[in-house]
């Protein structure tokens, strides 16, 4: 058991100290949660084969998945890649510093589990300023994969952090809540045409402005068999809350029947929706994601992780149009749900 520390940049006022402690410690092998502009990172040396086990640990990750090595500027990203498509410069200008990942070939600068073992790295430069300064305190490329138990919702705030990882990581830089909430865009750029392999913080949308052309993983838009996800992590189960989670389209009627029926079953029930869903409802426990799309995907992982066993038996999750970044809501509310109840049923 490690006495985890916290730094307290909120409210801190000698944040330049606690930068530098932490980069120390990260820079000595250890590993260290702190705040990026989508979720928190649980990060170690990435050139550092076991400051990186410590993270597989710290998680229970499986060892096939790899991370994403971050870093302050361009320049040090293309030191860790070969091969880099023209189209990966205007991506980079245009996104970067922001919630995006390019999967390159590696040049083998970071250790092997850092890659899983596979040929490529994906790399990324966060644009929270406190990723950045921790960034540019230790000089080398930080491995960082979301910063909570495998499995579970991503953290968002440092006590969603100190919740999963408290006595297995060295420390956790506290900035505050996250600003997107859900995890960057992961970009395979190893091919001609770029390749949506998980959506995220930045939209295709937003990409097809800069690229002629995107194109998504079939794995990600189809369950059928054959299609196994490029991006190891998209095969698993993810985000689960503590309890049942379950998926209703058709708004806040629907909400309303289906909760009715459970509540007569004797269940105890939680709602978890966008104010304009919740508003005309009449339910005990509810949690608002807020009105817009970019609201929800803000309050997503700390609304899933609020409902909690003591309280109620299942949560009841409105859907969410699947453009801009209502893409990467819906990819991970599908993770996370046990049911979908479509407008049909
Ligand atoms: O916003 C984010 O990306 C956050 C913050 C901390 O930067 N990080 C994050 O890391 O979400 P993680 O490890 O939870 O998710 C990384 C995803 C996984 O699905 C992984 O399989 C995929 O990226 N990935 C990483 N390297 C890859 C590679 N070389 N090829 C294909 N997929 C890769
Ligand atoms: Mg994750």
């Amino acid at each position: 058991m490690i006495d985890t520390k916290r730094w307290n940049l909120v409210n801190g006022n000698n944040k330049e100290e606690m930068i530098k402690e932490a980069a120390k410690l990260l820079k000595a092998g250890s590993t260290v949660a702190f705040p990026t502009e989508t979720v928190y990172g649980l990060g170690a040396d990435a050139t550092n084969e076991k400051a990186v086990a410590n993270i597989f640990q710290a998680k229970g990750r499986p060892q096939d998945n790899p991370l994403i090595a971050h870093v302050a500027t361009k320049e040090q990203l293309l030191l860790l890649v070969k091969d880099v498509p023209e189209y990966v410069n205007r991506l980079i200008d245009n996104f970067s510093p922001g919630p995006i990942t390019y999967v390159l070939p590696s040049n083998g600068t970071c250790a092997d589990n850092v890659t899983a073992g596979l040929e490529t790295v994906g790399v990324r430069i966060p644009s929270h300023p406190v990723a950045i300064a921790l960034l540019k305190e230790c000089n080398i490329p930080i491995a960082a994969p979301s910063a909570n138990i495998s499995g579970k919702p991503s953290p968002t705030a440092a006590d969603h952090v100190w919740e999963d990882l408290y006595g297995k990581i060295a420390g956790v830089v506290d900035g505050g809540p996250t600003g997107v909430g859900v995890e960057s865009t992961v970009i395979d750029c190893t091919q001609d045409i770029p390749i949506i392999l998980r959506p995220g913080g930045i939209s295709k949308e937003e990409l097809e402005e800069v690229v002629d052309k995107v194109l998504v993983d079939p794995a990600m838009l189809n369950k059928e068999e054959g299609h196994v996800p490029k991006a190891p992590g998209m095969k698993y189960q993810h985000y689960a809350p503590e309890v049942p989670l379950w998926l209703i389209e058709g708004g806040s009627e629907r909400v309303q029947r289906v909760y009715d029926e459970l509540i007569e079953e004797g269940k105890r029930v939680g709602i978890l929706a966008s104010s304009v869903t919740l508003e005309p409802l009449h339910v005990d426990q509810k949690i608002s994601l807020g009105e817009t799309l970019e609201d929800v995907a803000a309050n997503l992982y700390d609304g899933l992780r609020k409902f909690r066993q003591e309280d109620v038996d299942i949560i009841l999750c409105d859907t969410y149009p699947e453009y801009g970044i209502g893409q990467a809501i819906m990819n991970r509310l599908r993770k996370a749900a046990s049911r979908y109840i479509s407008s049909e049923e």
